[in-house]
């Protein structure tokens, strides 16, 4: 099956009892145990059927093959949050005493994970420019046991080269690599097949794409998905809920047109904010002076939706077009049918220090984008108007 076949069809369940066309939504919390034998043998894991909604249920079932599917990947794990996912994910994967790494342009909530949780537990860090593959060899210590790196990267659009980055694992063994593709959704970029061993979505985003439910997802070896779902997500509890999952599934059947038309107009919008004489500079990994347009090239199918740029006149100006937008919503979010605009540095990315931020050109006057799937003419107009307000 070619790509957006496979978005629709790939591992459909049917239903064999009425033949309802949409897959039937299983929205159950536990299961009725056939006897005492069997259900010993289910709740001990020694059969395979459900039991239990938090650890496994049809709907959420249907969702992990879908998304196994489209990441090439032997397994997936839904969460009940793009948190969930990343949370999941590396505590899977990393005990007291470990040292991880992880890009220095990731997502605010992330950023906290790594520097006021995972600390607490034991869990040191080194933050480093992903992008510079000798920067994260020196980085490694005798104890890194993970490699996180968000790209596109949240909110500079950095991109990091995947299969250079796994190619240091050759050397380290013990070294896992974690993607967060979220930017990219499956359907621009497959990090498993650069070499990654985890990749995780915040399915919030473009996989769900109408901003209807909260929800993640991690995709890998079956060895690793395993452990992340027992003892971890047993444990954790960060549980996709099955209406979610059924959600999500409905609005994956349109990913395929969604991110193409996401990825013909974004750069259409870059290309109108660059040429603005009030636009100081555009992060697009679609626009030629990207410094990793070549590597975005290489490893993904589109360059997506998502921009940030930065305004002369700084927090003032930002916020004159944050408050003037009309079609944009000033939301935090990303990846719905419908355009947003936030302000990256008090929004998102509010858990970092002004340094941390502006040595990783977060700037005060800087506002993403989330360009939709609207008509883009009326995108540009939008924002020219805002921005005529300055
Ligand atoms: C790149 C990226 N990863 C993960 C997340 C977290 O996802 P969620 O809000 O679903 O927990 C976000 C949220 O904005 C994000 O931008």
């Amino acid at each position: 099956m070619k790509r957006n076949t496979e978005v629709i069809h790939a591992q459909q369940t049917l239903d064999p009892v009425t033949g309802s066309h949409v897959s039937p939504l299983y929205q159950t919390s536990t299961y009725i145990l056939p006897n005492y034998d069997e259900a010993v043998r289910l709740n001990q894991n020694i059969d395979q059927g459900f039991v239990y909604s938090r650890f496994g249920n049809p709907t959420v079932d249907e969702f992990e093959k879908k998304i196994a599917h489209l990441e090439k990947a032997e397994a997936a794990l839904g969460t009940g949050s793009g948190l969930g996912a990343i949370s999941t994910a590396v505590m899977s994967l990393v005990k007291a005493g470990d040292h991880i790494i992880f890009g220095d342009v990731i997502y605010g909530c992330s950023f906290a994970l790594f520097t006021k949780i995972l600390p607490n537990f034991g869990v040191d860090y080194t933050i480093v420019d992903t992008t510079d593959v000798n920067a994260v060899r020196e980085a490694i210590k005798t104890n890194t046991t993970v490699i996180y790196v968000e790209t596109p990267a949240n909110p500079v659009l950095k991109i990091t080269d995947i299969e250079a980055i796994a190619g240091i694992k050759q050397d380290h063994p013990n070294i896992h690599l974690v993607v967060d593709s979220t930017f990219a959704s499956p359907y621009l970029q497959n990090p498993l097949v650069h070499g990654a061993d985890l990749v995780v979505h915040s399915a919030t985003k473009y996989l769900n794409g109408h901003g209807t439910v909260t929800a993640g997802v991690i995709a890998g070896s079956k060895k690793l998905i395993d452990r992340c779902r027992m003892p971890f997500m047993q444990c954790f509890g960060a549980v996709l809920d099955p209406f979610a999952a059924w959600t999500i599934m409905q609005g994956m059947k349109t990913l395929g047109v969604r991110m193409e038309r996401h990825c013909e107009n974004a750069i259409k919008v870059a290309e109108y904010l660059e040429k603005h004489p009030m636009v100081e500079k555009v992060y697009y990994p679609g626009l030629g002076n990207h410094p990793s347009h070549e590597t975005a090239k290489k490893q993904m199918k589109g360059f997506g939706g998502m921009m940030s740029f930065n305004i002369k006149g700084g927090l003032e100006s930002a916020k004159t077009v944050l408050n003037n937008v009309q079609i944009f919503s000033l939301a935090t979010s990303l990846g719905n049918v419908d355009s947003l605009i936030q302000h990256s540095p008090s929004m998102s990315h509010f858990d970092m220090t002004e340094e941390e931020r502006e040595a990783v050109e977060i700037y005060d006057g800087q506002v993403r984008l989330s360009v939709g799937i609207e008509d883009v003419e009326d995108l540009i107009a939008d924002l020219d108007q805002a921005l005529g307000k300055l």
